[in-house]
């Protein structure tokens, strides 16, 4: 989708808003897959309400981006534009054990940050690869950790008032993979309440987390992490290798050799291929196990 008219054009900029036309996803995705559209680029949190009712008067729908760690997105030109906070800097303030973090701020470069000032809690979270906010709209876990947690207030801008507001940790509820915040509202800031922990002590968690993930994931490849949530009491990705699927492909979209949850892009992978495998695995796993597998991946698809 592309925002082509003048008057639109000039209003972003007053906005403090970035237009970069024709941004190829693909290239803001870890699974390095994603068609292409304008990206607009948002470079202060208090500018989305008129911004969105702009968006909305010209009848130009849009998505919000965070790191792009989680997400699949669809070939070609896409049907709507995408938003991006744009990462302010200092993106972590402390104030004791609270750290004040942007939506925008690398959570493991967030996690090093508050470690090296004896703030722990979240070691696990260390190498899930992605922005604070979308870890935060996801409830990202690892390793018995989860952000939810952590979560003392956040800022957002919610979808369903059309303004920005602040909600207390306890009114939100935050469960696996899952949060009760709207698909279309956007993480803006969050504060964190972190256990003080000496750096050494921290430092050697991340070391076994680190040490864990590097011999069951496959770190160096073109993925989006976990495709499927875990059923209940079960792990998606022992079922999916007890079926004999690692390296089951479509195209270039490829079930990983080192951990069956994993999809990759061994290559040039489109959309239609990855969803063409996900559909296929998901059928399997129907017909042997009787469960449906529900995606953990964010699927934006036209
Ligand atoms: N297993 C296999 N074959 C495989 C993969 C796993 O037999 O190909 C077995 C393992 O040996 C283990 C069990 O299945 O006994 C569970 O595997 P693992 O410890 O890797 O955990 P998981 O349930 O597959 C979850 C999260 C990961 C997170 C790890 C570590 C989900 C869907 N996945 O994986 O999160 O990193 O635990 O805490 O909850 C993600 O969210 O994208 C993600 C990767």
């Amino acid at each position: 989708m592309r925002i082509s008219d003048p008057r639109i054009v000039a209003k972003l900029a007053e906005m403090h808003v970035d237009l970069r036309p024709g941004t190829a996803l693909a290239e803001l995705t870890s699974l390095g897959i994603g068609g292409t559209t304008d990206l607009l680029r948002i470079k202060k949190h208090e500018s989305l309400p008129d911004l969105l009712s702009l968006l909305d008067a010209n009848h130009v729908p849009h998505k919000f981006l965070g790191g792009g760690s989680n997400l699949l997105v669809g070939d070609g030109e896409l049907p709507w534009v995408v938003l991006q906070l744009v990462r302010p800097e200092p993106d972590v303030v402390l104030d004791g054990n609270l750290a004040h973090v942007d939506g925008a701020a690398d959570l493991g470069r967030m996690i090093t940050f508050c470690a090296k000032n004896d703030l722990g809690g979240m070691e696990g979270l260390i190498g899930v690869p992605g922005t604070v906010g979308g870890a935060l709209r996801m409830n990202a876990g690892a390793y018995g950790m989860q952000i939810g947690s952590y979560v003392r207030e956040v800022k957002l801008y919610r979808a369903a008032s059309r303004k920005i507001e602040v909600l207390q940790g306890d009114q939100i509820s935050f469960e696996y993979r899952h949060t009760s915040f709207a698909p279309d509202d956007m993480m803006l800031s969050v504060i964190l309440e972190l256990p003080s922990k000496p750096f050494k002590v921290i430092l050697e968690g991340i070391r076994i987390c680190n040490e864990k993930r590097r011999s069951s994931q496959p770190l160096g490849q073109k993925s989006a992490g976990c495709i499927f949530k875990n059923p209940p009491g079960a792990s998606a990705g022992r079922m999916i290798d007890d079926l004999g699927l690692k390296g089951l492909s479509v195209g270039d979209a490829r079930v990983s050799d080192r951990h069956a949850n994993f999809f990759v892009n061994a290559g040039h992978a489109s959309a239609k291929d990855m969803l063409t495998l996900i559909a296929d695995v998901r059928e399997r796993i129907q017909k042997t196990y009787g469960v449906s597998l529900e995606n953990e991946v964010v699927v934006w698809n036209a």
